[in-house]
């Protein structure tokens, strides 16, 4: 009998990049979600499938077979989730084998988070199947832990936000913090399906703040009082106000040189659309934009942003985070 988990997937809301800097950031959990069915095996060995990306692999004592899909790809996908399992039986001394199937219904390499829901769901299963008593604090320790391992992110909003649910600001002197927030941010999300480096775009904005930090340090006050307003909106539910403030933040973002042709040509078509204000998410430089709608624009939003060459999907914020599956 196995046990299934499930974690959801992220967007940044308001100010990324600005966040490296200091500046507070908005994120919030959408209703895409990474689940994992976790099984024991009879053995000791680690059996790790995706369904989506096809790709499967043997792991035992380090050791890693590829049985379907590319061995280098295979590592690279593998590699937190391997970290994460290794982790939990290590510190609450098991030694059993697993079998562990992954299935995600969100895009991978995107700056959604896909890889963090992926460990988040992992742990949860691996947790619950052998019965150990792993609270929400665990299982974000064990995603942040693998995930910074491997994809050197700094700042876990991403294991974070899986794990728990909801919008959360973020500030790196302070953490995290849950955001009420009053509305379920009816968005459509367009993937530019242009790949993208969240290192190369962060390296491209510390260069312009270097270079003209007087021009830059009113931008990041900006970029502060917009999440500040941001925050006033979440609250009181004024869908408007945040339509207007993520275009205020795009702007910014454009300015330190973080948006594209892809990303641009997606953001026009949502406004045009009717979109009550649209942005980047996330590093830029390609990867995925948001568009906010009221509920009865937001198939035509959508359309517009497919007719210009984008990936769409509509998303929704979700107050479930990690969680266990009843089938
Ligand atoms: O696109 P993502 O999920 O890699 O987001 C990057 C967010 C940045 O603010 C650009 C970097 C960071 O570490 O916060």
């Amino acid at each position: 009998m196995g046990v299934t988990a499930s974690a959801p997937a992220k967007v940044i809301l308001f100010g990324e990049h600005f966040v490296v800097y200091g500046e507070p950031a908005i994120v919030l959990a959408i209703d895409r979600r990474a689940y994992a069915k976790t099984e024991k095996r009879s053995d000791k060995l680690l059996h790790l499938r995706s369904t989506n990306l096809n790709l499967s692999a043997i792991i035992q004592n380090g050791n890693f077979k590829v049985e379907q899909g590319d061995l280098k790809e295979a590592r690279m996908k593998f590699e937190p989730v391997e970290l994460a399992v290794k982790r939990i039986l290590e510190k609450y001394g098991e030694n059993v084998g697993l079998d562990i199937e992954i299935t995600s219904t969100v895009p991978v390499g995107a700056g959604l988070g896909s890889s963090a829901a992926v460990v988040a769901a992992v742990a949860t299963s691996v947790g619950a199947l052998l019965d150990i008593q792993m609270s929400k604090e665990d299982i974000f320790k064990i995603t942040c832990e693998a995930e910074k391992a491997v994809h050197g992110t700094p700042s876990g909003v991403d294991p974070a936000i899986s794990t728990f649910g909801g919008a959360l600001l973020f500030q790196m002197d302070t953490g995290f913090k849950p955001l009420e927030v009053k509305t379920d941010i009816p968005l459509v999300i367009g993937d530019t399906g242009v790949e993208r480096s969240t290192r190369v775009q962060v390296e491209k904005v510390k260069e312009i703040t270097e270079k003209y930090p007087q021009i830059i340090e009113p931008v990041m006050l900006a970029a502060r009082e917009i999440v500040l307003r941001a925050m006033d909106a979440c609250k009181k539910n004024e869908l408007e106000t945040l339509g207007e403030l993520m275009n205020l933040n795009h702007a910014l973002l454009h300015a330190v040189g973080v948006s594209d042709e892809s990303l641009e040509w997606l953001i026009n078509a949502a406004k045009k659309a009717g979109a009550l204000g649209a942005k980047l998410t996330g590093a830029g430089g390609g990867g995925c934009m948001i568009a906010l709608a009221e509920n009865e624009k937001l198939r035509g939003v959508l359309e517009a942003i497919q007719s210009a060459g984008g990936r769409p999907f509509i998303a929704r914020k979700t107050d479930e985070g990690a969680r266990i599956e009843r089938d």
